[in-house]
């Protein structure tokens, strides 16, 4: 504890450690989860004196958040790890989280789009942006309340954003940084938000003294956006400083976890669902409409069409773990990755051939298994803050793998060179850069994914999370 009895580093984020499920006898079943903030919070060690403010997402949550009295969850829940879950009421929170995350703000700067209809900025989208608000000063008073004088506080991502600003007003005292985890949107498109909205988010996370991104590309975006919005000399020098942080795997737990018996046994049952022999293109995303999943399977298919002598001979394993389905567009874009992968097995599959095993529930043993599996890797999202999973399977692959990208991933920026680099939207062009990672010879193959493993893990986690405190403690 520091001296005023609060603590030296806070963490603030929408998704926190834990998540909690009611079972039906009432109890509580907590269940911790992973990720680049958990292992980097580990970097600071067990005796440090830190708290992670996070939202309570579930019923369970809610329910677990109560029964701590809007205080600390249970260590025993946390994994030691010091939690305090912001009971937002429902409604609010689903305004913030669906309506303006991950609908406005997310379709704002991973561009989605399709604009002669949308977006729809209207009186319901003001009131969503009202609980926005609110829910962003809920997390800046329970951490204003949690945080020791002088304390470092580290605020995560687009949930987030007005957080810095209504932080520093009621605590000067902090040094206060902001990590955006999501591309950031060009000035042109930044400003099909509303001005006063678009000036409102800019002005928050400038409320910190330090504003970070996960490549340089986002970084210049968001000063650009500064520009074109506030003004040409904004941020002015002395006041928020920009960095670049570019979040790397974990190669030491993935390493470790992926060789584990529950792996061991996944990669049995995915060899028999591939079949003997059978070269892998492999993809891992949550079902999200930035992944461009269907372009994929499309640039599959025509692989397929004009390449026919790998028919029987190849197989995609497409992981497309469902996310946000309680937005309609996400479920409609869930529905049709199933629907254009049924197609095409429908289309070429044989008898002792699915050229799609696509799996649906989200299971890490069995994305392990994957990587280790893969041939080629497909990473190629329209747009995204950085992919890690580009990161990842160079990393974890048994026998190196080609690496297909998009240009526009963040990951592009340190795996590019040694990657086959692809425009997300074009399709022929995918089809033929899987052709060209199919056909690569051995030794360049292995050359490059030596390359990849070691650019994907220069920045671990611990290391990252290491600079966002660093940045803010001169
Ligand atoms: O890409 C930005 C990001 O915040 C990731 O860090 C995170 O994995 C995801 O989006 C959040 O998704 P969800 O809505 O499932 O919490």
């Amino acid at each position: 504890m520091s001296s005023t009895g609060g603590a030296e580093v806070l963490v603030a984020s929408n998704r926190g450690p834990v998540s909690y499920e009611m079972r039906d006898d009432g109890s509580l079943h907590a269940k911790r989860g992973g990720g680049g903030l958990v292992s980097g919070l580990s970097a600071i060690g067990p005796d440090a004196d830190a708290v992670w403010v996070c939202a309570a997402l579930s019923d369970g949550d809610r329910e677990a958040a109560r029964r701590a009295g809007g205080g600390r969850l249970p260590a025993g829940d946390t994994g030691g790890q010091q939690v305090r879950m912001l009971d937002i009421a429902p409604d609010v929170f689903s305004d913030a989280y669906n309506g303006i995350a991950n609908s406005a703000l997310w379709f704002v700067h991973h561009m989605l789009y399709q604009t002669p209809l949308e977006p729809v900025f209207d009186a319901e989208f003001r009131r969503q942006w009202a609980s926005y608000q609110a829910y962003n000063q809920a997390f800046a008073e329970a951490l204003a309340q949690e945080a020791g004088q002088g304390a470092v506080v580290v605020i995560q991502d687009y949930h987030l954003a007005l957080a810095p600003r209504m932080l520093r007003r009621l605590r000067p005292d902090l040094r206060i940084g902001h990590f955006s985890h999501t591309p950031w949107a060009p000035p042109d498109y930044f400003r099909l938000l509303p001005d006063d909205i678009a000036a409102e988010l800019l002005g928050g996370i400038l409320g910190a003294d330090h504003a970070a991104f996960l490549t340089r590309r986002w970084a210049d975006a968001f000063v650009a956006c500064c520009h074109a919005v506030l003004g040409p000399g904004i941020p002015a020098a002395g006041e928020t400083r920009i960095g670049v942080h570019g979040l790397g795997a974990d190669a030491e737990f993935l390493r470790k976890r992926s060789h584990e018996p529950d792996v061991d046994e996944r990669m049995r049952a995915l060899r028999e669902e591939i079949g003997e022999g059978r070269r892998t293109i492999v993809r891992v995303d949550r079902t999200e409409l930035s992944k461009n999943i269907v372009r994929g399977l499309l640039a599959y298919r025509q692989l397929l069409d004009d390449h026919p002598e790998w028919r029987e001979r190849v197989v995609h394993v497409a992981f497309a773990y469902p996310s946000r389905q309680d937005l309609a567009v996400y479920r409609d874009y869930t529905a049709e990755v199933q629907r254009v992968a049924d197609e095409i097995n429908a289309a070429y599959g044989t008898a002792g051939w699915t050229p799609v095993v696509l799996h649906v529930k989200d299971d890490f043993a069995r994305s392990l298994a994957a990587y280790r599996l893969a041939d080629v890797a497909l990473v190629n999202p329209i747009r995204d803050g950085m992919n890690l999973v580009a990161k990842e399977i160079p990393v974890v692959s048994d026998d190196g793998c080609v690496l297909v990208l998009s240009r526009e991933a963040g990951a592009y920026e340190e795996l590019g060179e040694d990657a086959v680099v692809v425009n997300p939207y074009d399709i022929g062009g995918t089809a033929a850069a899987l052709q060209e990672a199919l056909t690569m010879g051995d030794e360049e193959r292995a050359e490059r994914s030596k390359r990849l493993a070691a650019a994907a893990t220069a920045l671990p986690p611990a290391a990252w999370f290491l600079e966002q405190l660093g940045a803010l403690s001169g």
